[in-house]
């Protein structure tokens, strides 16, 4: 089944709902943990964090039209902002013209870091650590592990040497498999478990054991053509070209770029239950190597068209922690038919791509508060009871108020209705 679902936007949630259930297979058990919205009981919840009181409800929207690597994927995207799930579809529908997004990522990878402090000579302390490289490689992995089975586990060693205020510190990374777990909790344990060896061989004093989340081993990378008609001429492709220049060259307005791209892959992160902070951290300071800059590139292709490309680090995973456990993120992945963390981690970069597409569109044509104003007024004709014969009416006559409100939606909601009474 194709995800170009047309006119998927004016559906009831209980129509998109029928649809998504014959998209992804889903049970009529899944629908229900899809519309309970308190599909996560305290009881579960009580079980996640500690101190529990409640729950927290957010919207969970299905992105349209995405076409990555030649197959068709709706995409569940829980966020609390209006505008990004269609900001995504929209971008979606124009990269399809052209054949869509390709996604590429390295193996997932993660870096355990182990600090070694008061080292007499941090040169020769390195070098003895780079010399007993599969001595450590042997000693971490030697330990009970479904990842390690599955073929995961330390591939790699690298040692650095970092320095604070003239102290002289030694670095060592363990370069770690995690397959298709983010890996937080396996990464931790065997750094844990190695410091001893390091600082047996090292001689100092290990003090940190902890992974990093700038993970620049476990990148996913997606591009797209964006097709020049689509996009609505070259004029446009050129004023995205300037808005992107502005990116590069301003980190005021880097920064707001790559926002842009972190509502998308956010809202991913946040409806498969992944760690929102870990890769919010990891992709900004990934942006920040060789000064802050945007994550995406643009550039125009001999065509005419626009090309853009996005790397990222994306340390996600689709097994162990909370996307096991919650029922909606279980429901979700299923949505996604994703089979592993790295296919995973490629749609979030294409969800990140899209929507950087659709903010830097808007931005240089129309701006966005016009999109915005739309639906905001489509929520509030909605909220006020508008029945689907009247509300693009309701919405129409809405956005030209100056200060559209949920009383002037029903105030126009009610006349309306009224006024078909009285005509037939
Ligand atoms: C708003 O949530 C995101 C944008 O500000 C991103 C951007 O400016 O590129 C529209």
């Amino acid at each position: 089944m194709e995800s170009k679902i047309p006119g998927f936007y004016k559906l009831s949630p209980r129509e998109r709902l029928d649809i998504v259930k014959k998209f992804a297979n889903l049970t009529d058990d899944e629908i229900d943990i899809l519309r309970g919205t308190g599909a996560l009981s305290l009881s579960n919840a009580d079980k996640m964090i500690e101190n529990v009181v409640g729950v927290m409800g957010l919207p969970i929207g299905i992105a349209t039209n995405f076409l990555i690597n030649g197959r068709n994927y709706l995409i569940p995207m829980c966020i609390e902002e209006s505008s990004v799930v269609a900001a995504a579809s929209n971008a979606a529908k124009i990269a399809r013209v052209k054949g869509g997004f390709h996604t590429t990522s390295t193996e997932p990878v993660m870096i355990g870091q182990i600090q070694v402090t008061n080292i007499k000579d941090p040169e020769t302390a390195k070098n003895i650590i780079l010399k007993n490289k599969n001595k450590i490689i042997a000693h971490a992995n030697d330990r009970k592990s479904t990842i390690i089975k599955l073929g995961g586990g330390t591939k790699d060693i690298e040692a650095r040497i970092v320095e604070h205020a003239g102290e002289k510190m030694l670095i060592v990374h363990l370069l770690i498999d995690c397959r298709n777990a983010m890996g937080a909790n396996f990464v931790n344990t065997i750094v844990e478990n190695t410091a001893p060896l390091i600082e047996e061989l090292a001689g100092g004093q290990v003090v940190l054991r902890i992974l990093s989340n700038l993970a620049t081993h476990r990148l996913a990378r997606a591009e797209a053509v964006f097709d020049k008609q689509a996009l609505g001429g070259e004029d446009v492709v050129d004023a995205i070209l300037e808005a992107y220049k502005f990116a590069c060259a301003d980190v005021y307005r880097a920064t707001t770029h790559n926002k842009g791209i972190m509502n998308g892959i956010d809202a991913v992160l946040l409806a498969t239950c992944n760690d929102t902070r870990a890769i919010e951290a990891g992709a900004h300071a990934y942006a920040s190597l060789g000064g802050y800059h945007p994550l995406t590139t643009w550039e125009k292709n001999s065509d005419g068209d626009l090309v853009g490309k996005i790397e990222l680090p994306l340390a996600v995973g689709i097994v162990g922690g909370a996307t096991s456990v919650h029922p909606v993120a279980k429901v979700v992945k299923k949505i996604l038919g994703i089979k592993s963390a790295r296919e995973l981690a490629e749609v979030m970069a294409a969800v990140g791509l899209a929507q950087n597409l659709a903010a830097l569109k808007a931005l240089s044509t129309e701006g966005i508060q016009k999109g915005h104003m739309k639906l905001h007024a489509r929520n509030l004709a909605t909220m006020a009871g508008a029945t689907d014969d009247i509300i693009d009416k309701v919405v129409k006559t809405l956005i030209k108020e100056s200060k559209p409100s949920f009383s002037k939606a029903k105030e126009i909601v009610e006349k309306m209705k009224k006024d078909k009474v009285a005509k037939n």
